[in-house]
């Protein structure tokens, strides 16, 4: 197979490398790049975090980070560890800065090269690298990209307000704003497969679909991030972007070509049209039961660690086909799929299952056609299932962050977001959330493990539908 190898030396600087971001996504996404043979000779990874370390130190740390994920080949570790360098400094001072680009010139000799910065950091310091490396760049041209990884910023006005900080140093070209659901080969797939399937788009027309359901359960809970999730619960943990990712790439209209322009401009269509109607009815919202009691969380903690909504599409195509999202924490299995149910014909018997249309996400990855058939002369009308793989099986397949990043380098913004769309899905969700305030609705504890709390099921039932669960 012919890969795609980087040809040019370049920079990885990596903001916040010792936290866990780094270690368990960026780290291993690095070698499964280097298992593919897809750097050049020259290259350097430079993590950059306040924390006091030497270059030995971090380059164990890096190590065992990658050990720990998977099988790996100690020659090749070794081979990419020997890439691994550190620099400890401040996010907000420049001189730690300005002593970093002198460190960096020193290290590649060089002061053409083509640098990531990626922010691997809390979005409250976000600015502060920028500006600080804003003010040090060599030259107006100098190729930094920025890798700026979701959540941007906490609300309509702070998204903007960062989006134009970071336009008074960087073009909008150099900036690339990462949702990592985007980096999922099915994810992708559904990019592809509604490109490419007339019989698909046939069906994914809104006048023919009853409901849509999105669901994306956790098994985990707040892990290291208390401080940040309890701040924002799952509502803009969740729901603000990956959710509504996947929600735009299953409605949307399909743009002809892989331009970029084109797939956020059908994307920012959706998204902008979305709409919440203001009824108690249509959130519910939970925590988990242990979730007081976990480190750093407030004991009186009212955020939420699970929600469901039900949204509308305001299009004429969409009019009243109503689309379902939830998503929770600490629940019995990690599981993300779409349900696409279609309409029934008026004279089918009411008992009778609708065809759906199942796209698995994670952990499995596949494609699932349900259909109504009525196998022999005496036997009832019953479903039949067909169903493939929507795994990545070539000798290609990256992790997200590790296919991401490539993009990057070559400069591809198909997978990733664009300002338009983050404000869209800001503003829905800033309605949403003000709302929830207002008429003062609470989370429900929910059992540790279980299926989240039983109301959801209220949600589906305005419209005489259920969740359809996959096991
Ligand atoms: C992150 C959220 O963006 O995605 C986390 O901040 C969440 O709260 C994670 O756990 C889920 O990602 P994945 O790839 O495990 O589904």
């Amino acid at each position: 197979m012919n890969l795609y190898r980087i040809d040019k030396p370049f920079i990885l600087v990596i903001f916040g490398a010792s936290g866990d971001l780094a270690k368990l996504k960026l780290f291993p996404a690095l070698y499964s790049l280097m298992e593919q043979h897809r750097f050049p000779k020259e290259f350097y990874i430079v993590g950059y975090a306040r924390t006091q370390n030497t270059r030995e130190n971090f380059q164990k740390e890096f190590k065992k980070s990658i050990e720990s994920n998977s099988k790996v080949d100690q020659t090749l570790v070794k081979e990419l560890t020997d890439h691994v360098h550190y620099f400890s400094g401040q996010y907000n001072k420049l001189e730690n800065f300005k002593k970093f680009r002198a460190y960096l010139k020193e290290l590649t000799g060089k002061t053409q090269i083509t640098t990531l910065a990626y922010f691997s950091v809390p979005p409250i310091v976000f600015k502060d690298i920028i500006q600080n490396l804003g003010e040090t760049k060599t030259s107006k041209d100098e190729d930094i990209r920025l890798i700026l990884e979701k959540p941007f910023g906490e609300d309509t006005a702070s998204a903007k307000e960062l989006f134009h900080f970071v336009a008074r140093y960087f073009e909008e070209e150099n900036v690339y704003l990462l949702d990592h659901y985007l980096g999922k080969s099915a994810v992708q797939s559904l990019l592809h497969l509604r490109h490419s399937n007339r019989l698909l788009n046939l069906m994914m027309k809104g006048p023919e679909i009853a409901n849509i359901q999105i669901t994306a359960f956790e098994k985990v809970g707040v892990t290291a991030r208390a401080g940040y999730f309890d701040q924002v619960g799952t509502i803009r943990d969740m729901i603000q972007s990956h959710l509504m990712q996947i929600l735009a790439l299953i409605t949307m209209s399909i743009p002809i070509t892989e331009d970029p322009a084109s797939l956020h401009r059908e994307k920012y269509s959706i998204l902008s049209a979305l709409k919440f109607i203001d009824s108690p009815k249509n959130i519910v919202m939970g925590q988990y039961a242990s979730y007081t009691k976990e480190k750093d969380i407030p004991k009186n903690s009212h955020a939420e660690t699970f929600a469901a909504m039900r949204l509308f599409i305001d299009r004429e195509s969409w009019y009243k086909t109503p689309i379902y999202i939830r998503t929770g924490k600490k629940l019995h299995e990690k599981h993300t799929y779409i349900v696409v149910e279609l309409k029934k014909f008026a004279f089918q018997p009411k008992d009778e299952e609708p065809n759906r249309l199942i796209f698995e996400l994670q952990p499995n990855e596949r494609i699932n056609i349900r259909l109504v058939n009525k196998q022999g002369q005496t036997s009832r009308y019953q479903e039949i299932t067909t169903s493939d793989s929507l795994a990545c099986t070539g000798d290609d397949c990256l992790p997200e962050h590790g296919l991401l990043l490539l993009d990057v380098i070559r400069k591809r913004r198909l997978h990733f977001l664009s300002f338009p769309e983050i404000i869209a899905t800001w503003q829905i969700i800033d309605h949403i959330v003000n709302f929830i305030k207002k008429n003062q609705i609470k989370p429900q504890k929910y059992q540790d493990f279980s299926e989240g709390p039983a109301t959801q099921n209220n949600l589906t039932k305005i419209d005489g539908f259920k969740w359809f669960d996959i096991h």
